[in-house]
């Protein structure tokens, strides 16, 4: 191999035109997909202290906020519902006519071309804010299995394009794919959160879903954040199971995991930069410690370079607009 002084890489670095065409990891505003928050009512937004810049929407600014995306050229939205109302078996989350069910047919009626994925788990809908049902104090993993067929059914219903299991429970995959078929929407996607490890960085998220567990944590269904090769085992197992597309989260501390399943996997792979992600880079910003615009997209292509097609976050709006301008 030749060396110095026939080889000066900084030749290639020495003005803008040659960085950029020279530059391996290209964002676009396709790859990313912005999460929604559902809350009842007509024209209500509610900020969310923790998380600057994201908003709870009812269904119809949901709409509107979809139109916002599909003229920034977003992937698609990821759906929450936030219901006032919740029980020990999460059962507005089940309801035909629930926020979620609202909001994908005001969105599919506004954008119809827009994907929407929405988010298939019991803990924004339970009042013990698990996502499972509980039976002696511990989330019934075979329980739980047939409520979140249903809540997917209850979306796919309503026209969701995705369903995204999010829950980790075993064998939600294929139960999914199964209540899917029978009813006939063979053609609804599922993305599994196949690699959900159980991080502190979805404090944020908690106060904006507000379904903290009352006791206990989820370290009994979550991932452990030191497993790497299990994450490829429950992968592996997902996509068995017949998920489409999988997901890792959170994003910037397991982007070892997003790099070892792009590497291993054929199936479209999703990473989720989740609220803390989002609120530290924010907070930083604020403070003025950080330039918050470039850590933002630093960030994404780390997330790019390390091998996700696509990335869950609250920035997708705000990084499409500065893309657009750049
Ligand atoms: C659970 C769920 C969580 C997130 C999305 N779905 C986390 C949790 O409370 O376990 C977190 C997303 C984020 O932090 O942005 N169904």
């Amino acid at each position: 191999m030749a060396l110095f002084p026939q080889v000066r890489p900084r030749r290639l670095r020495r003005s803008d035109g040659l960085r950029r065409l020279v530059r391996e990891t290209r964002l676009s505003p396709e790859q990313f997909v912005l999460p929604l928050f559902v809350i009842p009512g007509r024209g209500q937004k509610q900020p969310i202290a923790s998380m600057p810049g994201v908003f709870r929407l009812s269904p119809d600014l949901c709409a509107e906020q979809a139109r916002a995306a599909k003229s920034l050229g977003l992937g698609g939205l990821l759906l929450f519902g936030v219901p006032p109302e919740k029980d020990a078996t999460g059962s507005s989350g089940r309801d035909p006519q629930g926020l979620v069910p609202q909001a994908v047919r005001a969105i599919k009626e506004a954008v119809p071309e827009l994907p929407i994925a929405t988010d298939v788990c019991l803990c924004d809908y339970t009042d013990h804010g698990h996502c499972g049902v509980l039976r002696n104090g511990t989330v019934d993993n075979d329980a739980t299995l047939p409520l979140l067929v249903e809540q997917a059914l209850s979306q796919a219903r309503a026209g969701a394009d995705i369903v995204a299991p999010s829950d980790m429970m075993d064998g939600r995959v294929a139960a999914i794919r199964r209540g899917l078929d029978e009813a006939g929407f063979e053609y609804t996607a599922i993305l599994s959160y196949a690699a959900k490890f159980s991080s502190s960085f979805y404090g944020p998220f908690r106060e904006a879903a507000q379904n903290s567990p009352k006791q206990g944590d989820r370290k009994g269904y979550q991932m452990d954040p030191a497993n790497g090769r299990e994450a490829l085992r429950e992968v592996a197992l997902d996509i068995e199971e017949g998920a489409d597309m999988v997901m890792v989260k959170p994003a910037i501390a397991y982007l070892d995991v997003v790099r070892a399943v792009r590497d291993r996997f054929e199936v479209p792979v999703w990473a989720y930069n989740v609220s803390g992600e989002y609120s530290m880079i924010r907070a930083a910003a604020t403070n003025g410690w950080i330039d918050g615009e470039r850590a933002m997209l630093e960030t994404l292509t780390g997330i790019r370079r390390a091998g996700a097609d696509t990335v869950v976050t609250y920035f997708a709006a705000e990084a499409a607009r500065l893309l657009a301008g750049a």
